[in-house]
């Protein structure tokens, strides 16, 4: 058991488990103090980074410490007890894009598998993305035990974990409180202003501080003074201070990309999320296999929304047999729609839920049509944070729907799969489930639900439809909604790339503005959105994995294979359920599906996966195989 110094116990579990904690911590006038003794200090304005433990001048510094602390000390003391300080540093992020902080570990200073260093962080500033927030990797100090130091090599070397980190935006005067292993970073300041921050270093009173130093092959331990840090020069490189204890042969133990994934794959899917649904049962069945169904409407709403339907008017303008009332081109149609639906459905559903903010109400409309698939896909990302909050789009047919008129279908448990951004515009963006079409649809499995009812589900969660093969058209409304105080986000690939995302703060006028189509044209246009501030640009990247990878992680989802769903879809395509091909003239066809595959990246989602191309997907596989 590590010893800790927290007094409340709560906290101690929190920092435990994730690695830090966040607490309000100064108030304005000693931000001000603070600040005051910042400006009175000598600063090399050329330094991107500039932290005061790289002072030489020991004398500057004990007196700039002494001020700091006593400062802090009155607030740590309320948070721990039997602490020692280790020092404390104001940290500097010049303007920048060259002043981002890599994605590190701090030293190895405590006997780790009894104690833990702890770094309290507190900027004088708001931070932001924009500025040099902080970013974290949840749970990430558990999971190495490799040496850290001055001159050892990282654990994770040449693993690019950016992917998952998280951003900490800190309040002017919130703290962060993290643990020395945990795997941090920062983005760089591409504000106007310097971020400072101001640091407190702490462990345990019983805990010896160490230093461990790679010298040639054997790894040096010297036992350093408490006050190590405040002569930080004398140990940046090499410890010139402290005594030499011993020396062994150590070599550093990887942590790899694959170790990170999964762990951090395990942490999300036991995260607990901020409830959506106000029953517990019903909350946990949504966590754990990313859907719900509910009764929700009554006959008589479901009327109304039929006679709302027809009076827009609202049509397949494109043709591809499945459309979405938000699409519609003429958005106070779109307008009218959403208000409406929302006050029909709204109320219905909010009794089984928590606070929640709606942000999209549609028709989602699916005409007859002998071959019109929805193939597998996930949702956008709608809002920041997806550890914390998620969002949900609860899908009401407004008939009885089946596997002949288009009912949905899903994968329990594929919330858990990725966890990506989620971006706009199809068909332009990649996405790890793209060239995985056929692995999915075989293991979907079909939810046939009564009018009226409501199918929630997480927009991580893979779905699809099979075609609607009666006569009458199958309607449908999808509300999008999320945790009331979740910040909105779109995220759209940046026009020219493929791997950079462009992250945008919206409003749910959004939805009204923009649709797919329209992103979809801005981007071969080389567009940005417009009327939602500069956005953030974050990487892009996601999994790419196996046909077998693929339908392993499906298979332990609980997952079982629909013959029947097989069987329908062999028979509307014209196969036989082993694959082979009923008509006539495969070689032909067969040749057609370079034009397939070599399709050029204009032409909508829809089109792209048209049932003509899922044919020839099949005679391609067919052919390799
Ligand atoms: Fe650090
Ligand atoms: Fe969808």
């Amino acid at each position: 058991m590590i010893k800790l110094p927290f007094i409340d116990s709560a906290l101690q579990k929190e920092f435990n488990k994730k690695g830090y904690v966040v607490l309000p911590f100064f108030t304005e006038s000693e931000v001000a103090l603070l600040q005051s003794k910042y400006d009175s200090l000598d600063h090399d304005l050329n330094l991107p980074f500039e932290s005061t433990s790289f002072l030489e001048d020991v004398e500057t510094k004990k007196e700039c410490d002494l001020f700091v602390s006593s400062i802090f000390e009155p607030k740590i003391n309320t948070v721990f007890e039997h602490y020692k300080p280790l020092g404390t540093s104001f940290l500097t992020k010049r303007v920048g894009a060259f002043s981002s902080m890599p994605i590190h570990q701090d030293w190895t200073v405590v006997d780790e598998s009894a104690y833990a260093s702890i770094t309290c962080w507190v900027p004088l500033v708001d931070t932001t993305i924009q500025n040099g927030a902080f970013q974290v990797i949840d749970g990430s100090h558990l999971f190495s035990d490799a040496l850290r130091g001055p001159s050892l090599p990282v654990a994770f070397e040449g693993q690019d974990l950016s992917g998952f980190l998280k951003t900490i935006p800190l309040k002017k005067g919130e703290a962060i409180l993290f643990n020395h292993a945990l795997i941090h970073a920062s983005h760089s300041n591409q504000s106007e202003q310097d971020r400072v921050a101001v640091t407190f270093g702490l462990t345990h009173e019983e805990a010896s501080l160490l230093m461990y130093y790679q010298k040639d092959n054997l790894v040096e331990q010297w036992q350093m003074p408490d006050h190590m840090f405040l002569e930080y020069p004398k140990v940046r490189f090499e410890p010139k201070m402290g005594t030499f204890s011993k020396s062994f042969e150590y070599v550093v133990p990887q942590l790899t990309y694959e170790t990170v994934k999964n762990r951090v794959f395990e942490i999300r899917k036991n995260h607990p999320m901020k409830s959506l649904f106000k029953n517990p049962d019903h909350q946990q069945f949504f966590e754990k296999n990313g859907y719900l169904l509910l009764p929700a409407l009554q006959n008589e709403d479901v009327l109304a929304l039929k006679n709302l339907y027809h009076s827009l008017g609202i049509k397949d303008e494109k043709g591809y047999g499945f459309h979405v009332g938000m699409d519609h081109k003429d958005k106070n149609i779109v307008a009218e729609m959403s208000e409406v639906i929302a006050k029909i459905a709204l109320p219905r559903i909010e009794q089984e839920l928590e606070d929640v903010q709606l942000f999209t109400s549609s028709f989602v409309v699916k005409e007859p049509h002998p071959q019109g698939v929805v193939p597998p896909h996930q949702d956008w990302s709608f809002v920041e944070n997806e550890e914390d909050y998620c969002s949900v789009t609860c899908w009401i047919p407004l008939q009885d729907v089946n596997m002949d008129n288009g009912c949905m279908g899903l994968l329990k448990g594929s919330n858990h799969f990725f966890n990506n951004h989620r971006p706009s515009p199809s068909p332009q963006v990649g996405t790890p489930l793209k060239k995985h079409m056929f692995t999915i649809f075989p293991f979907l499995e079909l939810l046939e639900m009564k009018a009226g009812d409501a199918l929630f589900f997480n927009n991580k969660t893979i779905h699809a439809s099979p075609p609607n093969i009666t006569e009458e058209t199958r309607l449908a409304i999808g509300l999008g909604f999320t945790q009331k105080e979740a910040p909105l986000r779109h995220y759209y690939l940046k026009p020219g790339t493929t791997d950079t995302l462009l992250k945008y703060t919206i409003t749910p006028d959004f939805f009204m503005k923009y649709d797919n189509a329209q992103l979809s044209e801005m981007y071969e246009k080389g567009e940005s959105i417009e009327g939602y501030g500069e956005p953030e640009e974050v990487p892009y990247l996601f999994e790419d994995l196996s046909a077998e990878a693929f339908t392993q992680m499906i298979q332990n989802s609980e997952n079982a294979y629909n013959a029947t769903l097989v069987s329908r879809m062999a028979s509307l395509f014209n196969y036989n359920m082993d694959g082979s091909k009923q008509e006539e003239q495969v070689e032909d066809e067969v040749s057609e599906t370079n034009e397939v595959v070599a399709q050029p990246q204009t032409l909508p989602f829809w089109k792209i996966y048209t049932p003509l191309n899922i044919i020839r997907e099949i005679k391609l596989r067919i052919s390799k195989n």
